[in-house]
């Protein structure tokens, strides 16, 4: 894991204005025109194990530009059901950061890695924002972001994390750095062997958390040959 600060960030966007996540551009933005920090005022967080959003969230910086992210209210839920203030949650599949985010609007410590540096510089770009709400003592939390691999988190104390909530590659479904040609990329890998990656990844994610808290990771299923391939199942039993 090598630690990616707000400092590389700066030295990065003096050389690039965007990055290309497999065939999106992305543009970073250096400055935001932010509307509002959160989701409308009548949204109330989710009660049941059936979770459905009235939109897909574009409050703060939050953007669906980045392949495959997550909605902005699943890493909300997550983080208000299962933290306190000043706790640490951990992303180690980060993407474009949306939990990160999350977590800094909520003040919660958080940590990010993803595997592909581009990523990572979205993911400071997202962060690239001040939050003063007028009302409120808000202490701004601490975000860390690193370029590494889910399976090796090697920076990460054991049980020092309070709350995983990460989203890996639907196996190869969705490609992030196939013309990069990223081997250690998870989503280039074919599904079986994507399966074994799993395990590692859920072995490393067993030891940073603290016991008793929770893992919370987002599979989609998929089809092939007019099959159900119920990617969400089997990683769950490679890795129990
Ligand atoms: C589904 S995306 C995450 C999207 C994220 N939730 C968001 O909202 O932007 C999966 C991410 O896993 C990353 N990834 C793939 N293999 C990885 C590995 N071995 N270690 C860390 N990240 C990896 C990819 O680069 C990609 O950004």
């Amino acid at each position: 894991m090598k630690e990616i600060t707000h400092k590389d960030y700066l030295e990065f966007i003096k050389e690039k204005t965007a990055v290309i996540i497999e065939d999106v551009e992305i543009k970073l933005q250096k400055n935001w025109n932010i509307k509002s920090y959160g989701p409308p005022r009548d949204y109330t967080p989710e009660r049941t194990t059936v979770w459905s959003f009235p939109d897909r969230g574009d409050w703060a910086t939050h953007k669906g530009n980045y392949r495959g992210n997550w909605s902005p209210y699943i890493p909300r839920n997550l983080i208000l059901k299962y933290t306190q203030k000043g706790d640490w949650v951990l992303d180690q599949m980060m993407g474009s950061g949306t939990t990160l985010v999350e977590a800094k609007l909520l003040e919660r410590n958080a940590i990010g890695v993803d595997i592909n540096l581009d990523a990572v510089m979205v993911a400071r770009d997202r962060l690239n924002f001040s939050y003063n709400p007028l009302f409120s003592e808000y202490k701004e939390p601490i975000v860390k972001t690193y370029w590494g691999d889910a399976r090796n988190l090697d920076k990460i104390e054991n049980e020092s994390i309070d709350l995983i909530a990460t989203h890996p590659p639907y196996a190869n479904i969705i490609s992030y750095t196939k013309s990069k040609k990223l081997s250690d990329d998870l989503s280039q890998l074919p599904f079986e062997e994507y399966l074994k990656e799993m395990r590692k990844v859920a072995e490393e994610a067993f030891r940073v958390l603290k016991p008793g808290k929770i893992c919370a990771i987002l599979i989609g299923d998929t089809r092939k040959h007019k099959h159900y391939v119920p990617i969400a199942l089997r990683v769950m039993r490679w890795c129990a």
